[in-house]
């Protein structure tokens, strides 16, 4: 079995597996070629061989334990009928989503045809690993965690506070919960097709859930987390499942109920603190802060050694604790590979 499911499996394999957030993207000068090369973002993650190629380009250069999927979480409220585009310098721009008829407009019927490119990425990758020698490499799929998904849904794009979604969660809840079923329920079968093409793991990424007061956190992170994984179990009972509920904190320990294999950690979180609130063969993922890796040296070494040294004995994935940064030096995710490595 791969390392990396062998450890979303309750092993705890030494040296542990390593990828990272964001893997793929801005700080490689060939994923920047490619890029220059599409009319936008989107269209990189609607073209399959352009997604497939950028997907393998951090794989060929680092030789990662895990592949995760070129795409975006923003590509299932795009399949749904919702619009998006990503502004240069400015990050995502969706239309604010405000009432019963916005959410009555998600249209889940449409989303098997509008998402078929990205599941053609999914089997060029899978062959792609296995052509180029990758046979321990795991491919990872994902989605955006329902909240965070409705987190850009209703602000429009990125904030500070995402005071209009938590707002509406408290004001309208039976319109929030509507558009929160609506997103599970396409989660759930948008992830099933990603298996269905390949995908080995999955990945949940709720990366503002700690936005959520606990009582909002146990209903609109925990609870639909609950359900998805519930639901892929049923459907695909070997494919493992890692939750990141990110800056949640304490109550990390409540998302344990959520069954899946493997939490990840983000930077803030001391990660032993974390492992210690979590069953003991549910795996740990994180969480070096990605701009120790910008600064490499006897910094990063340090901040690796103390990550390694709480997680071995347990069950554990080494990761960032939020993406890799756009200005992170390449030869620093190589020495950075040669630490973990070296155990
Ligand atoms: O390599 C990988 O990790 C796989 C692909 C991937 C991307 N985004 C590519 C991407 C994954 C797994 C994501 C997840 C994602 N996207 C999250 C959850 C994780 C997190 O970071 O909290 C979120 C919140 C998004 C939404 C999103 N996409 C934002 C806010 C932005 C703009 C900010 C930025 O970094 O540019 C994106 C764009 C995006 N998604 C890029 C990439 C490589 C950069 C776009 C470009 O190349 O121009």
């Amino acid at each position: 079995m791969k390392r990396l499911l062998r450890t979303l499996s309750g092993q705890a394999v030494w040296p542990p597996p390593v990828w990272l957030m964001r893997q793929a993207g801005r700080y490689l000068p060939e994923y920047r070629a490619v890029r220059a090369g599409v009319k936008d973002f989107v269209a990189l993650c609607t073209t399959p061989a352009l997604a497939a190629e950028v997907t393998l380009q951090p794989i060929r250069r680092y030789g990662f334990d895990a592949a995760i999927l070129f795409s975006d979480i923003l590509m299932l409220p795009w399949a749904l009928g919702h619009g998006l585009e990503f502004k240069e310098g400015e990050g995502p721009v969706l239309p604010k989503l405000r009432n019963a008829a916005d959410v009555a407009a998600l249209d889940p019927a449409r989303v098997a045809d509008r998402v078929a490119p990205i599941m053609e990425t999914v089997r060029l990758v899978r062959a792609g690993l296995l052509a180029e020698g990758f046979g321990e490499t795991a491919l990872i799929g994902f989605a955006g965690a329902p909240f965070t998904v409705a987190c850009y849904m209703v602000e429009g794009g990125g904030s500070k506070d995402f005071a209009a979604v938590r707002g509406m969660a408290y004001a309208q809840p039976a319109l929030f919960q509507r558009l929160m079923d609506v997103l599970t329920l396409a989660s759930i079968e948008y992830l099933s097709a990603q298996v269905v093409a390949g995908a080995e793991v999955l990945m949940l990424f709720d990366s503002w859930a700690g936005v959520l007061s606990p009582s909002l956190f146990r209903r609109h992170c925990v609870a639909p987390a609950t359900q998805i994984v519930a639901a892929l179990r049923q459907r695909h009972p070997n494919v493992p499942v890692i939750g990141f509920p990110r800056l949640a904190g304490v109550m990390t320990r409540e998302y344990a109920a959520t069954r899946v294999d493997g939490v990840g950690v983000d930077t803030g979180s001391d990660i032993g603190a974390v492992a210690a609130m979590l069953p003991s063969r549910m795996a740990v993922q994180g969480n070096l802060d990605p701009l120790a890796v910008v600064a490499g040296g006897t910094a990063m070494t340090a901040e690796v050694a103390g990550i390694l040294s709480a997680m071995r004995g347990r069950p554990f994935i080494f990761n960032l604790g939020h993406g890799i940064v756009p200005q992170t030096p390449p030869e620093h995710v190589a020495a950075l590979l040669e630490l973990v490595r070296a155990g």
